[in-house]
């Protein structure tokens, strides 16, 4: 299932003839003119757009008019207005995807430009950390990923999830107020429950990156959630009483701010992240369990990371572990 939607058809003119109206009539003849097909053929197409949650108003003689617009993140709408250099230079969006990762891949493979940005209304086969799925309803989040092609040594690389951790943080504590936490090395929590997830993956051909896909999700307006999700998921319209920011300029400001803090790390390295990253930490301090795959599960407090991103553990014996990867528990 694979449906990318707003090429240059039929219904995406419609709407830019809506727009350049600005909000005063269109008649009927006018847009069949203008794109060539039948009085009918346009009625068909307004019935469709307004099953996505366009509403017209129609009135005989005068012909429709745009009254609202749904918040669906379309390519055209993310990138009008959109104020970076690279991040959404190119931007795919799909109704139904089996991944967006599975599709940043692809664009990778045939070269695609740093900045590329794949956003899908729904996730059938989302991609977790550790092999998990991601549950992508649709309508009810940002299912995203960005294609990065930094010129890093691959040792490097996982500090790019918590470069993006602490952008999606900033942006939503601007955008909404709520205190989103960073849980190392890559989930954002709200009142301890996981409203964001990261994943990174790279492809690269000896010691040279070749590219990053980096993977966000984020739940949005999800209301409910399936009963193994229940107690450990949770939503921004959740935890603001049903109240949901509108994706489409949340989107925006993310990638604004994921390209203002790429451009920085890439200048002037991981140094001038870190102090941003701890100041949304949420376990510095704290007693933590680190299971950790195909070596032994560490227990101890975590008081920081290091420089290459790696979490660091005081043990009880007085010697600090570095933590490449692992599952939290806390
Ligand atoms: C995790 O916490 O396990 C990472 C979840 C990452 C989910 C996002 S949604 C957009 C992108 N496409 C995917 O299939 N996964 C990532």
């Amino acid at each position: 299932r694979r449906q990318e939607r707003f090429g240059t058809n039929v219904k995406e003119q419609i709407l830019r003839l809506f727009k350049e109206a600005n909000g005063q009539f269109v008649s009927g003849e006018a847009l069949s003119e203008a794109l060539g097909c039948s009085r009918t053929a346009i009625w068909k197409h307004i019935s469709e757009l307004r099953a996505q949650g366009y509403q017209f108003e129609a009135v005989r003689r005068s012909g429709y008019r745009l009254l609202a617009t749904p918040d669906i993140p379309y390519a055209e709408q993310v990138k009008a207005g959109l104020n970076t250099q690279r991040l959404g230079c190119e931007t795919h969006f799909f109704e139904t995807v089996e991944s967006t990762q599975t599709e940043i891949h692809a664009l990778a493979r045939a070269g695609a430009p740093e900045g590329t940005v794949v956003i899908a209304d729904e996730q059938v086969k989302g991609k977790g950390r550790l092999g998990r799925s991601w549950h992508s309803p649709p309508g009810s989040g940002i299912w995203m990923s960005v294609l990065l092609r930094p010129k890093l040594e691959l040792q490097r690389c996982p500090q790019l999830t918590l470069v993006a951790a602490v952008a999606i943080v900033e942006t939503i504590r601007e955008q909404t107020g709520l205190p989103l936490m960073i849980k190392w090395p890559n989930d954002l929590l709200l009142n301890g429950k996981k409203v964001c997830g990261i994943l990174t993956e790279l492809r690269a051909e000896s010691d040279c990156v070749d590219y990053i896909a980096l993977g966000i999700g984020i739940n949005v307006s999800s209301a409910s959630f399936p009963s193994e999700l229940a107690d450990i998921a949770t939503s921004l319209s959740i935890e603001q009483q049903g109240q949901a920011p509108l994706r489409t300029p949340l989107i925006k400001r993310l990638l604004e701010k994921l390209e203002e803090l790429y451009f920085l790390y890439v200048e002037q390295g991981f140094s001038a992240i870190k102090p941003r990253w701890e100041a949304h930490a949420l376990m510095l301090g704290k007693p933590i369990t680190a299971r950790r795959v195909n070596s032994a599960t560490l227990q101890g407090i975590a008081i920081g990371i290091d420089e290459q991103g790696a979490l660091l553990l005081r043990m009880e014996d007085g010697r600090t572990e570095h933590i490449y990867s692992a599952d939290i528990d806390m």
